[in-house]
């Protein structure tokens, strides 16, 4: 199937950005927008079979029940998982990674290695591990510009000799955009014989993710970051380790029977996905694979990578403004990340919304630790792109953004 490189069509697909006075979203890195056949599977399941999948065995709950498993063989095949049972649905990827925190069996001294620049949801899983079960948890500094210095990981992983267990890093991270080398760590993860995860929240939307290529244990994922209904999110584990991973969800349907006395677990992915689940978001879920599915996800990249040379260019050079990661906009994806000096973050984006209609976010965006760590306690302004994304808009945010810079500092 040809895939579809040329974007610029497809606006009209997304309810938001079909007024020709749409505002600018520069914020898919929290969310992105949903096209109407996601909407539309959604009021699907409400107006069709608004009923509960796996259980009851009427036409509209085996009606769910099908589409449940339609709709978990599609997201599989997304990411190359060799079996549709190893994909679990959660309601985001932070409950993906506190599944993957929380299942492993742990002793004390037992070696986490994370990066310097977590999301806090892949962070504070293994900090809690920390201050409870005497998990030891290490982090490995970023180079200068942010990106990932695989000399020091593979010392690090030295020295933890025998203790690493896990090491879990993002594929791209939501502070800068920049990536990391997943598959270079993966060999030497395994190589020292620890567990690798990855927490592809921000990689899964934008390129090509293929675990088996890859060679990961465990990745975590967000649907709402790649068109999917909010709260959605999905976990995939190599299914002998799921076989032993705890869940933290036990009960209904996580069991094939239960006594007073005694129990025994259903398979994966059953075993982790317990009490009734988000059916409209699962289903929702799978339109949003089948868009994705028409795209090719490595002119995504590029595009917004075009977009970000536009908007890096337009900024670097003004007064107080200063952009997180390397120099060169091919190296920080969709995101272009800003330390705003001397200026509150929140003000400027509620002064971009309201005077230039355009939405991009401000704050910590959730990695806390690194802007404390480096005294940046304002945080920056972040824009970040999707394919929906044009260089118009890219344009029109350097200009709006240079007009108020200019009335501020
Ligand atoms: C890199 C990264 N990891 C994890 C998360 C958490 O995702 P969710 O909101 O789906 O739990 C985010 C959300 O922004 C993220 O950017």
């Amino acid at each position: 199937m040809v895939k579809v490189t040329d974007f610029s069509t497809l606006r009209t697909d997304f309810p938001t950005l079909r007024p020709d006075d749409a505002p600018i979203y520069f914020d898919s890195a929290c969310m992105t927008l949903r096209p109407d056949s996601v909407i539309a599977a959604i009021q699907n399941y409400y107006h069709e079979h608004p009923s509960c999948g796996g259980r009851s065995v009427h036409r509209y709950a085996m009606a769910v029940t099908r589409k449940v498993m339609e709709s978990r063989r599609k997201l599989a095949a997304f990411i190359n998982a060799p079996h549709h049972d190893e994909l679990i649905f959660t309601k985001n990827a932070t409950q993906s990674l506190n599944q993957i925190a929380k299942g492993l069996s742990w002793n004390k001294g037992d070696v986490v290695l994370t990066s310097d620049r977590e999301h806090n949801s892949n962070l504070v899983p293994w900090l809690q591990l920390e201050r409870e079960h005497g998990v030891d948890h290490r982090v490995v500094p970023s180079r200068d510009d942010n990106t990932f210095d695989t000399e020091i990981f593979e010392q690090m992983c030295a020295e933890a000799g025998a203790d690493l267990k896990v090491v879990s890093l993002p594929q791209v991270g939501n502070l800068d955009g920049v990536e990391f080398p997943i598959k270079e760590a993966c060999k030497i993860t395994h190589d020292h014989g620890g567990l690798m995860v990855v927490d592809a929240a921000q990689s899964a939307p934008h390129m090509p993710v293929d675990v088996q290529s890859l060679g990961v244990d465990f990745i975590a994922f967000s649907l709402h970051k790649m068109l999917g209904p909010s709260g959605m999110g999905a976990l995939w584990g190599r299914k002998e380790l799921l076989d032993d991973l705890r869940t933290i969800s036990a009960g209904g349907d996580t069991v094939l029977w239960s006594r007073y006395t005694d129990f025994e677990w259903s398979q994966p992915p059953h075993k982790f996905e317990g009490g009734l689940d988000n059916y409209a978001g699962i289903l929702g879920s799978a339109a949003a694979i089948d868009y994705l599915n028409e795209l090719d996800l490595d002119a995504i990249h590029q595009h917004e990578v075009n977009l970000n040379k536009i908007v890096s260019a337009g900024v670097r050079d003004l007064d107080g403004i200063e952009i997180i990661g390397p120099d060169d906009a091919a190296q920080r994806g969709g995101i272009c990340s800003m330390l705003i000096h001397d200026q509150d973050a929140h003000d400027l984006a509620i002064i971009l919304d309201e005077a230039g209609s355009c939405m991009v976010r401000s704050g910590m965006h959730c990695v806390h630790s690194w802007f404390l760590d480096k005294g940046y306690e304002e945080g920056s302004l972040r824009a970040s792109f999707y394919f929906y994304n044009t260089e118009e808009e890219a344009k029109a945010f350097v200009d709006i953004f240079g007009e108020i810079h200019a009335s501020l500092f």
